[in-house]
């Protein structure tokens, strides 16, 4: 039986559209919701397109309570009984609490060689350090922000005079094929890490 995938966003949903893409007939594993914390993020309207199930649990009228945030998010994902949680750009800091109960099961990208720029502006820092090389991982959700198991990484060179958004657009077309990489694994109990070179 294949396994069920649960997607989370926030934005445009790219990363989400590239797990998804990804997940044919062969596929250990089939998207069965994408949840979006913001009622105008691009990738509900993306998912809707090709008929997954969407729903926005909107983090602003809980006015920074996670805890009460959270029992509506896990409401829905428990409606929708995934296997497997996908952080895709999913932009919330997500408590203890609520990391424990799908432990072992959730995984992120997030566009950094971690364990270097945990964290947001990540292709600043970057290139403010004066890196050579600059990447994405995909690892597993554990208590430590941006830490847990690497389940895969992909890297892409620094040239002479990259802005931010240079590398955000260059890092973004590995991070499609890493992050379906892991999944397609991971999906199959295998959890051996995945590099990737340009
Ligand atoms: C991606 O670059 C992802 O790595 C990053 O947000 C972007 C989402 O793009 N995630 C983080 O920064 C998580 N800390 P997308 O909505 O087009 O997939």
């Amino acid at each position: 039986m294949k396994k069920r995938v649960a997607i989370l966003i926030s934005g445009g949903g790219s990363n989400m559209e590239a797990l998804v893409q990804d997940m044919d007939k062969t596929h250990p594993a089939e998207p069965v919701l994408v949840l979006s914390n913001t009622p105008d993020a691009g990738g509900l309207s993306k998912a809707e397109a090709r008929g997954i199930p969407n729903v926005c649990v909107d983090h602003r009228p809980f006015k920074g309570d996670r805890v009460a945030f959270e029992a509506e998010l896990t409401k829905a994902l428990e409606l929708a009984a995934p296997d497997i949680i996908c952080l895709a750009g999913f932009m919330r800091i997500l408590t203890p609490e609520f990391i424990e109960r799908w432990q072992g099961k959730m995984l992120n990208i997030h566009p950094s060689i971690l364990p270097l720029f945990r964290g947001l502006h990540t292709h600043k820092r970057a290139l403010e350090a004066g890196m050579a090389v600059h990447g994405c991982t995909v690892h597993e959700v554990t208590g430590e922000l941006d830490g847990g198991p690497i389940l895969g990484q992909a890297v892409i060179p620094v040239k002479e005079n990259d802005t931010e958004s240079d590398l955000a657009e260059r890092l973004l077309v590995q991070e499609h094929r890493l992050y379906p990489a892991v999944l397609r694994k991971f999906a199959a109990g295998d959890r051996t890490p995945i590099t990737l070179f340009p």
